[in-house]
Formats: structure tokens, sequence, C-alpha cells
């Protein structure tokens, strides 16, 4: 795994936000559209911003871009605080020029049979878009990716998860009491199948994360860590989250 350590989460933000950008554009000139894995959470909410900026600003097309997001809650309502696709929308979809069949959702409203199914057609309509240029990923406090909580296997594929304590309590500022016990995940062996994972992790509270992401060989109970082996995957930090980790040049 890469490790790059920005001057500032703004500058993090910003070289991920042009990475997108350039494949976007790349993907465009070869006469297609770019496959972009998204994520939710308070990570990316800037490199959002400046992929709306660049679409106002410099024309940045999304008319052909076919994103697919990474996860989503069991029983949240499409606007509900929580929602992860009204997060989508407010951040990102109802500002820039992405044609609405083009977005994938996990849906809040299946359980059981439905909800299998559903993450079957899930991971058909991702090898139908000739799968995932490059995956966005934040990562939890306890070390997960999408939904995959500590013990999610290698194997895994989008399905329908329980999520830790320690998720519940870190959404329950949008969502309370009403911090729902399951969501829809992709799974590792989804994500690990992006041709670029970029994941980013800012703030001092994201450290020990970090570091115990560096650390040690991949394991479950460190999901994110399994990511490690990837043929092109890179960390994306600022110095707070990076200090107990060797800086990269
Ligand atoms: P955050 O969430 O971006 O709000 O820190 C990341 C995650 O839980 O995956």
């Amino acid at each position: 795994m890469e490790l790059r350590v920005f001057g500032e989460r703004r500058e993090a933000e910003l070289a991920l936000a042009r990475e997108i950008a350039e494949l976007v554009r790349l993907r465009r000139d070869e006469g297609r559209g770019a496959v972009l894995g998204l994520a939710t959470g308070r990570t990316p909410v800037g490199v959002y911003a400046e992929l709306v900026r660049m679409h106002r600003e410099e024309g940045l097309d999304f008319a052909r871009v076919v994103t697919f997001n990474l996860d989503e809650f069991e029983g949240v309502s499409a606007d509900a605080p929580g929602s992860f696709r009204r997060f989508m929308h407010e951040h990102l979809f109802a500002h820039v020029n992405l044609a609405p069949e083009c977005v994938h959702l996990l849906r809040s409203d299946l359980t059981g049979a439905a909800a299998a199914a559903h993450c079957e057609e899930y991971e058909a309509a991702i090898r139908d878009a000739g799968g995932i240029d490059l995956q966005v990923l934040g990562v939890g406090l306890n070390g997960h990716v999408g939904f995959n909580e500590p013990g999610s296997p290698r194997d895994s594929r989008t399905r329908r998860v329980e999520l830790h304590p320690v998720t519940r309590r870190s959404y329950s500022d949008g969502l309370g009491e009403e911090a729902p016990t399951h969501a829809l995940s992709m799974g590792i062996a989804t994500i690990l199948e992006a041709r670029r994972l970029r994941v980013l992790a800012l703030g001092a509270h994201k450290a020990d994360i970090v570091a115990e992401l560096l650390r040690g060989e991949p394991r479950a109970e460190v999901p994110a860590s399994l990511l490690h082996g990837h043929p092109d995957v890179r960390l994306l930090t600022d110095p707070e989250a990076a200090t107990a980790s060797s800086p990269t040049p």
C-alpha cells in the first residue's frame, strides 16, 4: 500500500479530485465513461466539492460517467438525514451532469431474499459496466472499509452486514437512537476488483487506525488491511492522521 502524506487535508482532497477528473477525461477521450466507486462519510466531502467546482468552472463532463456507491443503511428512508442516497445527492449528484441511469446505489428498503437478490444484481451491474476504474474509500475508526466490519472475509461480496457498535456510535449524530443495526455493503472481494483503490484517512482521530493499517499483516480484524497487496492501492493522509507512521517523500 503506497502511503502519501500531504501537507494538509485540502491537498489530499485536491489530489484525489484531480486524479478522478483526469480519469473522467481520459475515458471520455476513449469514447466511454469512467466507472467510479464512491464513498460517503465526512472524509470525501471536500473531494466531491472540488469535482462540483471543476464541473461548474472547468466544464468537467460527467455525462457518461457511471457510479457505484459502496454501501447503504438498511431501513433508512431516502430523505432521512443519515441516508447515503441523500448524502450523495446533496454533495455531488444534484450538482453535476451525471445521467440518473448511470448512478447506482444500494437500496435501503429490502431485507431477506429480496436484499440478497439485489446484492447479486449490484455485483452483476458492476461487471456489466466493465468493472470499477477507481474506488474512493474512507476508513472507519475500527478499520472498516465500506461496511465491511472487523471479521469480514477477504472473499466477501456485496451482502447484508451487521453494523459494529463503533460504527453505530459514529453515525449516531445523524440518526440518534434510530441508528440502524444493518446495512448492505460491497464486499472486500468486490472492492479488490476495482482497478485503483484510493483510501482517504484524514485527521488526528484516524492516526491510530492508520498506524494499525500500515503496521501489520493483512487480517480480517482490520478490514482495510486486506487491501494490502492490491496492485494499485494508495493511502492518502494528512500529517495529523500520519503521526504514528513514517512519511514518504
Ligand atoms: P468518516 O467515515 O469519513 O465519516 O470518517 C469513514 C468510514 O466510517 O468509513
